[in-house]
């Protein structure tokens, strides 16, 4: 499949829908799309290429576009290997080709291509460098750590056209028709929200060029209503609440601490939260539970005691939240215990380790199983939180 941006720029991606996990670790139900380009100028230029697992199909897509023609460049905006899979083998076809990236991606290569020789075959660029093509003027723009440190984006100011990297990508292949926020929103806070500093950065820089499309290494490319997704990324990286609401996140053994969080759920909704949702860590996907965090204003947990500690699908969630630099929240805490609760210490001290988390009193502790006579705690909660 390729896909015509504009007259010269044709998307030579690939769709991989076998792939069982994303980065070793991500669901992804839907597939994942590795996106590049190809610019057809007096010069012509490959965006990227795709992870080896479907370098057949890239292959086969460069080949048709290219009709006969030599690349002149291959810019290499990120070195993750779901990108730059085949860049020893276009390097080996190609011997006249330049690779043009950041200086730190150049300093990476030998160590994902052992065997491969890029010796005089570099062009290191750095910010504002820009490279003509004939029609095409691309410029650079660097945008270390969004994702990776050697990341930069390229801006075609001919055609104003944002190469934004994984910024602006979604998991899901391009062939699976869906809403753009839900799976953008995982992807980003799951691969990107520890560096929201970072990606404020490279808002600002996007905010000083005219862009009329953006083309990310994965996902749709986007061409109309750019400020709601610009919008969208400018909450996320600045850690803002997107949706009014509270998420319950709990980790039960043998259902006492469901029980627990879906009685404060219920108290919510009564008491007229906007929103309430509920994950239960030990089934649901974690990336997703992590999102849904992010996503509103309010965080619950509630996690059985275990071992002296607290149970370990909780220990994990709260782990991944302190690695995604989670901050600026609300968050009220549900223990249980059958004979030493002890969760509920475990979970704060947890959560003082991020940035700016406001833990809501009173927490609760359950034994065992709730009881009539948990209720009113449970309540207090729910005011406290919604207050
Ligand atoms: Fe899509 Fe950070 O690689």
């Amino acid at each position: 499949m390729t896909i015509e941006i504009t007259n010269d720029i044709k998307y030579i991606g690939v769709d991989d829908t076998s792939l069982d996990l994303f980065e070793g670790q991500y669901i992804i139900p839907n597939g994942i799309a590795y996106n590049s380009y190809l610019i057809l100028d007096e010069k012509v230029a490959i965006m990227d290429t795709v992870d080896s697992r479907e370098a057949e199909v890239w292959w086969a897509n460069l080949e048709s576009e290219l009709a006969g023609r030599t690349p002149d460049y291959l810019v290499v905006h990120h070195m993750e290997p779901d990108h730059a899979g085949v860049i020893a083998d276009v390097i080996a076809r190609y011997p006249n080709l330049k690779i043009v990236s950041s200086a730190r991606a150049i300093q990476m290569l030998p160590q994902f291509f052992e065997d491969a020789d890029f010796d005089g075959k570099t062009i290191a660029v750095k910010e504002n460098d820009t490279l003509s093509l004939g029609r095409h003027t691309l410029q650079f723009i660097m945008a270390p750590m969004v994702h990776w440190p050697e990341v930069m984006t390229t801006y075609d100011q001919t055609d104003k056209i944002i190469f934004s990297a994984d910024a602006f990508g979604k998991f899901g292949a391009l062939s699976h028709d869906e809403e753009w926020a839900c799976e953008a929103r995982r992807y980003y806070f799951n691969i990107c929200g520890k560096y929201g500093v970072q990606v404020q950065a490279l808002l600002k820089k996007l905010a000083t060029l005219d862009i009329e499309c953006i083309c990310p290494l994965h996902g749709p490319i986007l061409k109309e209503n750019l400020s709601y997704y610009i919008g969208l990324y400018d909450c996320w990286s600045r850690y803002d609440v997107e949706t009014d609401g509270v998420f319950i996140a709990y980790a039960s053994i043998y259902g006492g601490t469901a029980a627990a969080a879906h009685k404060l759920a219920e108290l919510l909704r009564e008491k007229g939260a906007k929103k309430v949702s509920v994950a239960d860590l030990c089934r649901d996907d974690m990336a997703e539970a992590l999102e849904d965090a992010f996503r509103m204003g309010r965080l619950v947990v509630a996690a059985s005691s275990y071992d002296g500690s607290v149970f370990p699908p909780m220990h994990d969630f709260l782990h991944h939240l302190q690695l995604k630099s989670y901050q600026q929240r609300r968050v009220g805490i549900i223990e249980n215990g059958s004979w030493a609760p002890c969760s509920g210490r475990i979970m704060r001290e947890m959560l003082d380790k991020m940035k700016d988390i406001d833990i809501v009193e009173p927490m609760v502790t359950i034994r065992s199983r709730m009881k009539r006579a948990d209720i009113p705690a449970l309540e207090a909660l729910a005011d406290a939180i919604l207050a």
